[in-house]
């Protein structure tokens, strides 16, 4: 195949956890991949190292801050800059904390939403031109609290199900040329900023599979997304049987 061909994949948010493990995962497929990362700029560059000393000229980063609107459209632009094509869309990166009602500002709801719901629209305006060029496709990354909330997380919880309804418009909109799908994680990597362990083991025993989910069950969810021909407007759970 000539290196023209070979299909390019943006991946938001995708220096580190999930976003690394999907960025990894189109790469080892045959994707060039775009990292785009915010804050984590040293290990998005050890991420493209690693992926270009498999084949180089395979991948690239790109630095934003998805609550700038114009950073969606930088995005896009710089993939059609380095390597004149875009096949796929993985609207990965999202902001999660808690949200109790009492003490919610604007600023936290628009922080949630910026990032996790009006970035994901803006690159699907920005990349649908392109991806219709390629009949590439988009992929979400949603959350199973999209459907069901969790609780103290009243604005993450409706970002998702924006994003789950944002998936589903978009598929009927965008068709025939892109096709656009999610994938909702349950409990694969727990958050950062922490969890009791009383609630870490609450998660686990209420997944019927009784287990966390690794970032390699998402990234290949994502694969197969991508790989499909006839699958647009679904969003999968890939979470255990937890949202059953
Ligand atoms: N972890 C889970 O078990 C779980 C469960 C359900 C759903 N999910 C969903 O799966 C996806 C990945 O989960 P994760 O836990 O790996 O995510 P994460 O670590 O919480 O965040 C992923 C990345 O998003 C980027 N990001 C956040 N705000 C941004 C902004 N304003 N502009 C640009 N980038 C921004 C960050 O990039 P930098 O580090 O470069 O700043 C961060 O590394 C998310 O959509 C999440 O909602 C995850």
């Amino acid at each position: 195949m000539n290196d023209n061909d070979t299909h390019v994949a943006l991946v938001t948010g995708a220096a580190r956890r999930i976003g690394a493990e999907i960025a990894r995962r189109l790469h080892a497929a045959g994707y060039r991949v775009m990292i785009h990362c915010h804050h984590s700029r040293d290990e998005a560059a050890a991420l493209a190292r690693e992926l270009n000393g498999r084949r180089p000229g395979s991948a690239a980063i790109i630095q934003g801050d998805l609550r700038d609107a114009r950073v969606p459209g930088r995005l896009v632009d710089a993939v059609i800059a380095q390597w004149q094509r875009l096949d796929l869309v993985v609207n990965n990166a999202s902001r999660f904390y808690p949200t109790p009602v009492a003490d919610a500002g604007l600023e936290t709801w628009n922080d949630l939403f910026d990032t996790n719901l009006r970035a994901p629209f803006l690159l699907a305006q920005a990349a649908a031109a392109h991806l219709a060029a390629t009949r590439g496709s988009i992929v979400n990354i949603v959350d199973i609290h999209g459907e069901r909330p969790l609780k103290n997380h009243a604005i993450y919880s409706t970002t998702k199900a924006g994003l789950d309804m944002l998936t589903r418009a978009l598929a009927k909109e965008l068709a025939p040329e892109v096709r656009v799908n999610g994938v909702s994680p349950g409990a694969i990597l727990w958050p950062e900023n922490g969890l009791t362990e009383k609630t870490k083991q609450e998660i686990v025993s209420s997944t019927p599979l009784q287990e966390l989910g690794s970032p390699v069950d998402i990234a290949d969810a994502v694969l197969f997304l991508a790989r499909s021909h006839f699958i647009t407007g679904q969003v999968i759970a890939v979470d255990g049987g937890r949202s059953l």
